[in-house]
């Protein structure tokens, strides 16, 4: 089995990061946009190539998936027999149910699209609240990163007594996971969402951690309006100003203007979407991850 790495354009810097932890060629892909908004993707994948590991983020689903799906089909009528998908982030996953009757479930639909084109997944940190793993809704192999470990060296190199604050319940399973690697106690805010813009949060019990940085994490930064809830519900009980940490870093629109306005010290994310915030890379264990999957079709 020979392999390659090939990027969607935007993912070069991840692409040559896991290129280079794995030591295999990077092919950057190309997309050609035509006066009339079809695309053409045009690649050179290197001769002797069966399987490619194909890098695209999905920060921006519905302008990159025909692109992502075309660059499949045009990898496998070269002739290649095996295509793992690297995506840090992966959109659709917090339409897990149907919120309203007159709607779907886009998580499995988008699942199952991408179950069509490649034989294997890799990313980081999905948002599985409802749909407790990948296998519920993907029909491929797929390995999932856990962020928690580079974010937690992360507070340890950079925040002095830390605490680490979850902004809802959904962000327990990352908050709790990366206080126990920073050796930091953790608390989580409760959160209500009555629309995309508008959000509540309180915090329980201010007092235990006047003496501690707070840091707030989160697995999604989109419209930013949970975290800067939250950093106005930590400052309303004069706690110091927090730093904010997302593993994915959507930032919608003016969100990170807001969130420096708000009171932030620092925003911080991963290198899964890329952002002037990134400051946490995780190529590493994605390569690992990857490389565990192509031992898996050896
Ligand atoms: C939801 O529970 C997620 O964990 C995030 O808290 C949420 O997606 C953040 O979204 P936004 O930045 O739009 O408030």
């Amino acid at each position: 089995m020979s392999s390659a790495v090939i990027s969607m354009p935007g993912n070069a810097a991840f692409a040559r990061g896991v290129a280079a932890e794995l030591k295999l060629p990077l092919v950057e892909a190309n997309v050609h946009s035509f006066p009339d908004a079809e695309t053409v993707v045009r690649v050179s994948a290197p001769p002797g190539i069966d399987t490619a590991l194909v890098a695209c983020t999905l920060c921006r689903p519905n302008e990159l998936v025909v692109p992502l799906i075309f660059l499949g089909d045009t990898l496998r009528d070269r002739g290649l027999q095996k295509l793992i998908l690297i995506a840090p982030y992966l959109a659709y996953m917090r339409q897990d149910k149907q919120f309203r009757p007159d709607e779907g479930i886009s998580a499995r639909y988008f699942a199952a699209l991408l179950s069509r084109y490649f034989d294997a997944l890799v990313t980081v940190d999905p948002h599985l609240h409802r749909i407790p793993e990948l296998s519920r809704v993907f029909q491929i192999p797929s390995r999932v990163v856990h962020a928690a470990p580079a974010i937690a060296a992360w507070i340890r190199a950079n925040v002095s007594r830390p605490v680490l604050v979850g902004p809802d319940a959904e962000s327990r399973q990352w908050v709790s996971d990366v206080a126990q690697l920073a050796g930091a106690p953790f608390t989580v805010l409760q959160k209500v969402r009555e629309g995309d813009y508008d959000v509540s949060v309180s915090l329980p019990d201010a007092k235990s951690w006047r003496s501690r940085t707070p840091v707030l994490v989160d697995d999604i930064i989109s419209t930013a309006v949970t975290m800067e809830a939250a950093i106005r519900a930590i400052l309303a009980v004069d706690l110091p100003a927090p730093v904010c940490i997302g593993v994915h870093g959507i930032f919608a629109g003016d969100a990170l203007a807001r969130l420096h306005s708000a009171g932030a010290s620092r925003i911080i994310t991963c290198n899964s979407v890329v952002h002037e915030s990134n400051g946490i890379d995780l190529c590493g264990p994605v390569a690992e991850a990857a490389l565990q999957l192509l031992q898996g079709f050896a």
